[in-house]
């Protein structure tokens, strides 16, 4: 399978709303969307492209904000069809290396407690739990750990980026 990863455009909202539907239990509006990409200036939206039988699309997709020093990872996914591919991992590395590029020298995040698949993930990173948000999302009242990688390494980055190997 070769995967691409991309700056998300506007074309690709609709997959991605698909992708967050099927992912999350509070999806954003594609409206959402559009301003990530068309309009907030700190916002570097991303996507995994792959290409099977001919045919490319959209399978994960990443938004980060660039706050300064700071990339705050604001939502990422994988669509279920494709997840445990290292798609999750390759969008993440690429976002994190053109936010160090731009000036991030860390990055921090809020997954829910429950969710040991994303916070896996993440720790392989070198994120690491810095503190609970209680009642954080609205839909069950989970709370939110907040997680925190204080050093951008761009090498280790660039080690998780390696394409994948099917
Ligand atoms: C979290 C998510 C983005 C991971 O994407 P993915 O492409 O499936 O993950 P990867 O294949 O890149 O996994 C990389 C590493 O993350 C960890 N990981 C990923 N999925 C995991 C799972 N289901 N269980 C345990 N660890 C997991 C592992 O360490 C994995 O490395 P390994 O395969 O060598 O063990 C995906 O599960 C998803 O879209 N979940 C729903 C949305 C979501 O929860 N997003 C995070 C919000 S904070």
């Amino acid at each position: 399978m070769e995967v691409t990863i991309r700056p998300m455009a506007v074309e690709d909202i609709p997959q991605v709303h698909e992708i967050d539907v099927r992912s999350f239990p509070l999806p954003w509006s594609e409206r959402s969307y559009l301003f990530e990409v068309r309009e907030n200036q700190s916002s570097r939206c991303w996507v995994a492209e792959v290409e099977e039988d001919g045919r490319r699309l959209v399978a994960g997709m990443l938004v980060l904000w660039l706050l300064v020093d700071e990339a705050h990872i604001g939502t990422i996914a994988v669509h279920p069809d494709y997840r445990q591919h290292r798609i999750g991992q390759r969008l993440l590395a690429a976002g994190l290396l053109d936010a160090h590029s731009s000036g991030a020298q860390k990055s921090f995040l809020e997954v829910r407690r429950s969710n040991a698949a994303a916070q896996a993930l993440y720790r392989r990173f070198g994120y690491e739990i810095a503190g609970v948000r209680p009642r954080y999302y609205r839909d069950n009242g989970e709370d939110a750990f907040l997680m925190n990688l204080d050093n951008l390494d761009p090498a280790r980055l660039r080690q998780l980026l390696v394409p994948v190997r099917e």
